[in-house]
C-alpha cells in the first residue's frame, strides 16, 4: 500500500507536549513542520562522533523542537561502544542508532537517535530546496528556509502557536516514546526494544503486548482530538517496548494523519499554504488525495496480517488458540468491510484481556492491576 497522505509524526515537544508534524507531502490535513531553533549551530569539535556534517546542522530543515545539540557536543550523548562493535556499517546509513545519554557523565541510560526521514529522502528535499531558490545543489539549506515567509513568522513569534505550526495540542497520552530533543536531522528519544524481539515471549506477555497494540490502534482511530491516524505500512520494528512493559510506536515514519474536523476544507487551505516546506519529499506537483480513500480498518488489517500472528501463534491452549486464530484471520482480511474487521479486533481484545497477568513484569500497570481490573 502506498502512502497517501504525506504527513509524518515527528516528535513530541516537551513543555508543549505537542505532537509535531513533519511534512513529506502535503495532503488533506493542514499542518507544517515546526523548525524554531534559530541559534542552533555552535562550533563542533571534529573529533566528536557526531560531527557537524553527520548531524546535518547546516541543513536545519529538521531541527525542530528542543535543541539537544549541546549534549552531543559535551559528549553526554554517545554511541562509541556500539559503533566500535559495528565497524562495517557506514555511519550515514541507518535510520536510527542506539546510544547512551547522561546528565552528569556518570550515570548513563540507553536512548535512540533517529532520523526524521531517510538520508535519501533528505537528499531529495535538499535538492528541491536549493532549486526553489534557483541555487546550485550545494546551497545553504538553512539560509533558503530562513528566507521563507513561514520561517520568518516562526522567528518573530514568542511562542509556537497552533496556527503557526499546527501541532497536536495536548499530546499527552499519544503512544510515542518520550522525546528528549533534536539536533540537526536527528531526534533523540528513550530507548525501546522492537516488538519482534518478543515473538517468543510467554503467553501472558504476548497477550499483554497484543492487547496494548490493539489499544494503540484504537486510540489512533478515535480520540478526543478528532484526528484519525493510520499506518501506511506496518512491521514489527515499528513498535517498541520500554523496560516497564509499555508498548509504543517507535517509528512513526509510516503514520498518516487526517484531521477529521478540518475535513475537505483543509485541502483548499493546504493548497493556499503551499511553500517549499510542503514540497520537500514528494514535490509540489503531487496531487492532494482525498481523506476518504483511507478506510478505518487499514491499520488493523495490516497489524493482523503482519505482526499479531507471529506474536500470538501456538501460544495458548485449545480452544482459546483456535478462537484467536479465527479472529486474527478475519481481522487481517482486507476485503472485509470496516465493521467486520473492527468487530473481529474488538472480540480479539476481549479474549486477550483476561490472558494478561498482573505481576511486576508489567510495571507500567503494576501494582494498579492488583486493585483495579481497569488495568
Ligand atoms: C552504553 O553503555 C553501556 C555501559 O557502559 C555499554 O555496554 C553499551 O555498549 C553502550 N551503548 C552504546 C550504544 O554505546
Amino acid at each position: 500500500m502506498e502512502p497517501r497522505l504525506g504527513i509524518e509524526v515527528a516528535a513530541l515537544l516537551p513543555g508543549w507536549l505537542s505532537l509535531l508534524l513533519w511534512f513529506s507531502a502535503l495532503s488533506c490535513s493542514v499542518s507544517s513542520p515546526a523548525s524554531l531553533s534559530p541559534s542552533l549551530v555552535p562550533q563542533v569539535r571534529t573529533s566528536n562522533n557526531f560531527g557537524r556534517a553527520f548531524l546535518s546542522l547546516d541543513k536545519c530543515n529538521a531541527c525542530i523542537g528542543t535543541s539537544i545539540c549541546k549534549k552531543f557536543f559535551k559528549e553526554e550523548i554517545r554511541f562509541d561502544n556500539w559503533l566500535a562493535s559495528h565497524p562495517e556499517l557506514p555511519l550515514d546509513y541507518l535510520p536510527s542508532y542506539p546510544a547512551n545519554y547522561s546528565d552528569d557523565s556518570k550515570t548513563w541510560r540507553p536512548v535512540e537517535i533517529s532520523r526524521l526521514v531517510s538520508k535519501h529522502q533528505n537528499e531529495i528535499s535538499d535538492r528541491r530546496i536549493c532549486a526553489s531558490a534557483a541555487l546550485p545543489k550545494t546551497c545553504s539549506i538553512e539560509r533558503v528556509l530562513r528566507k521563507t515567509v513561514r520561517f520568518q513568522k516562526w522567528l518573530q513569534a514568542k511562542r509556537l502557536t497552533p496556527d503557526l505550526v499546527q501541532i497536536f495540542p495536548g499530546a499527552e497520552g499519544w503512544p510515542l516514546p518520550k522525546y528528549l530533543g533534536s539536533c540537526g536531522r536527528f531526534l533523540v528519544s528513550t530507548s525501546t526494544s522492537p516488538l519482534h524481539e518478543f515473538y517468543g515471549a510467554p503467553p501472558d506477555q504476548a497477550a499483554d503486548l497484543a492487547y496494548q497494540l490493539l489499544r494503540v490502534l484504537e486510540s489512533l482511530r478515535s480520540n478526543d482530538l478528532n484526528y484519525f491516524l493510520y499506518f501506511t505500512r506496518v512491521d514489527a520494528t515499528m513498535f517498541g517496548i520500554l523496560n516497564n512493559g509499555h508498548l509504543f510506536i517507535r517509528d512513526a515514519s509510516a503514520l498518516g494523519v487526517i484531521d477529521k474536523q478540518e475535513g475537505s476544507q483543509a485541502a483548499t487551505r493546504a493548497r493556499e499554504n503551499k511553500d517549499i516546506f510542503s514540497c520537500l519529499v514528494t514535490g509540489c506537483q503531487a496531487e492532494l488525495s482525498s481523506c476518504d480513500t483511507i478506510p478505518e480498518k487499514q491499520s488493523l488489517v495490516l497489524v493482523c496480517q503482519q505482526v499479531l500472528p507471529q506474536l500470538l501463534q501456538g501460544k495458548f491452549s485449545s480452544p482459546v488458540q483456535e478462537q484467536i486464530d479465527v479472529l486474527l484471520a478475519k481481522c487481517g482480511e482486507g476485503v472485509q468491510p470496516d465493521p467486520e474487521v473492527l468487530r473481529a479486533a474488538s472480540q480479539l481484545k476481549d479474549i486477550l484481556r483476561p490472558l494478561r497477568t498482573c505481576d511486576p513484569r508489567f510495571a507500567y500497570r503494576y501494582p494498579d492491576c492488583k486493585y483495579n481490573d481497569k488495568f
